[in-house]
């Protein structure tokens, strides 16, 4: 009995709080489970949501289902960071109710209280999400998805859903969802922009609630594959030029250019009210054809970051790394799905025209263990370079000169001759990855495949920036200009890298491979 007491007493002041501990150690012992990359402690996840900063921490909502490793009815779960990397979970954030299911949506701080929701000085966060009602759905209506609000006054602990709700009523169009708010300080008014089957529509409100129709983009533009879903509009400047510009994104399911889901962007104007693409922008755009965020096959429905404090100044994005055409049936046991590493987002132009920029956040680097560097040299061809050990996590960097023919590529390969290749087919001017050796790939026959990434611009070298999860790889080619996510799924962990080229030997500028440690489970 007085033993039992003591045990209770240790526990509760923190001598024995080990319980965090045991689950990272648990989680490192989970085959597949990614070790630097946000994970469902448990169960279903697919899109970010509601991503937005405040008071020091970033918060990461998203579509969960608690009770199944498969999409179900959706609640918001939601997770707390400092950093980003450094993930603590907490509570159910939002659960179905009479008028639905919680599909995607975003966060926004209502510093000026426009709501009214914000009492003794407290700000309020509020969420806007779409309800999704399974029973309309089933009846055959077409107005089942409805543009919904919530707020909490505790830093995204507790929630309350507004009694107005919805605060846009769908006009009978079937695909209606996935709302991102963001405040547009000219016009000093909130703006909400949402997918409508194949475009997006924009409206205007002055307090979150009442919403007025501004205008719909996409008709005539971009990949028309698929579905519209998830879209994001924020303002960027091109660092050198000064230049001011408006990004919008814009995830399409199927339609993406290695098949199934993935994220196209415009580049435009906008005046609060219309998004009007640039008339050259648009001539890389016509209805059909599309630039994406990330050519890889696992970066869905990703959206960045509201609130960023004007000192720090970054776009921040995050995407869901998976797929639909086989997301509900990847070979992973206690949850399902992971999200990409967090990356900035910057906008350049070149002769070409606009692009964008993607590289993994400078929050990641407390994470680089050991460096091996790589002077310029030649390898031979097909040699190995690099091998290493658990905890099998790994940062490539490397510039390599553009070969003569053929292609250059590195493997990454496992003690059962599993592999996957990343590089650059020199004819094409194509980055690639090929994971059809890279593991089980039974579950689905969309899996196991090579996907290219379209890079046809002037480059002096082939360069190669690279991070491996254990369960993913992640390539910023050209400092963050073709970007490629791809998952995998092999029996042990990748432990040898080599080099693959078409030519007899591979000249080297420079390389490091960086050993990362795990993120472990929380803080
Ligand atoms: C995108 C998506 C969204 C929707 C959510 C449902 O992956 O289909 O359009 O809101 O997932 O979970």
């Amino acid at each position: 009995m007085k033993f039992k007491i003591l045990v209770v007493l240790l526990f509760s002041i923190g001598i024995f709080s080990c319980t965090e501990k045991e689950t990272a150690s648990a989680k490192m012992d989970e085959q597949h489970r990614p070790q630097y990359h946000f994970t469902p402690d448990s169960m279903w996840m697919n899109d970010p949501n509601g991503m937005v900063f405040f008071e020091g921490e970033y918060h990461l909502f998203y579509q969960y289902y608690p009770d199944s490793t498969v999409w179900g009815p959706m609640h918001w779960g939601h997770a707390v960071s400092p950093d980003m990397i450094h993930w603590e979970h907490l509570p159910i954030a939002l659960y179905p109710d009479s008028l639905g299911y919680i599909f995607s949506g975003s966060a926004v701080i209502d510093i000026n209280n426009t709501t009214g929701f914000g009492r003794d000085g407290k700000v309020p966060m509020v969420a806007i999400f779409t309800h999704h009602s399974m029973e309309g759905e089933k009846a055959g209506v077409l107005d089942y998805q409805n543009q919904s609000i919530a707020y909490s006054l505790d830093k995204g602990r507790s929630w309350t859903k507004y009694e107005g709700n919805p605060v846009i009523k769908n006009p009978g169009i079937k695909d209606f969802r996935d709302p991102k708010v963001l405040w547009h300080e000219e016009s000093k008014k909130w703006v909400m922009i949402f997918a409508a089957a194949d475009r997006v529509r924009l409206y205007h409100s002055p307090d979150l609630k009442s919403w007025e129709f501004s205008s719909e983009f996409g008709a005539e533009f971009g990949g028309h594959g698929g579905v519209w879903e998830c879209p994001d509009l924020f303002s960027m400047t091109i660092t050198e030029t000064g230049e001011q510009k408006w990004v919008m994104l814009v995830s399409i399911n199927p339609g993406g250019p290695n098949g199934g889901s993935a994220t196209q962007y415009f580049v435009g104007d906008f005046d609060g009210k219309e998004f009007k693409l640039d008339s050259g922008f648009a001539k890389e755009v016509p209805k059909g054809s599309a630039k994406w965020v990330d050519q890889g096959k696992d970066n869905y429905a990703g959206v960045t970051w509201s609130n960023i404090p004007e000192t720090d100044g970054r776009r921040l994005f995050l995407g869901w790394m998976s797929n639909w055409q086989y997301a509900t049936v990847v070979p992973t046991k206690k949850w399902r799905s992971a999200m990409t590493l967090p990356r900035t987002m910057d906008l350049a132009k070149d002769s070409t025209g606009y692009y964008l920029i993607s590289k993994p956040v400078k929050e990641v680097a407390p994470l680089e263990g050991e460096v091996t560097n790589f002077s310029a040299q030649k390898f031979d061809r097909d040699s190995v370079i690099f091998q290493f050990a658990e905890p099998n996590l790994l940062k490539v960097d490397m510039e390599f000169e553009i070969p003569a023919s053929g292609m250059i590529a590195l493997r990454f390969l496992n003690d059962e001759g599993e592999y996957v290749d990343v590089g650059y087919a020199v004819a094409d001017q194509q980055y690639f990855i090929d994971r059809t050796f890279a593991g089980n790939s039974d579950f689905s026959k969309e899996f196991a495949d090579f996907h290219t990434a379209e890079a046809d611009y002037k480059k002096e070298s082939v360069r190669l920036l690279i991070y491996l999860d254990v369960a993913s790889i992640e390539l910023f080619a050209d400092d963050g200009r073709t970007v490629m996510t791809d998952i995998f799924f092999p029996k042990k962990p990748f432990n040898t890298v080599s080099v693959l080229a078409s030519e007899s030997d591979v000249n080297l500028k420079f390389g490091t491979f960086t050993k990362l440690k795990p993120a472990g489970s929380g803080k």
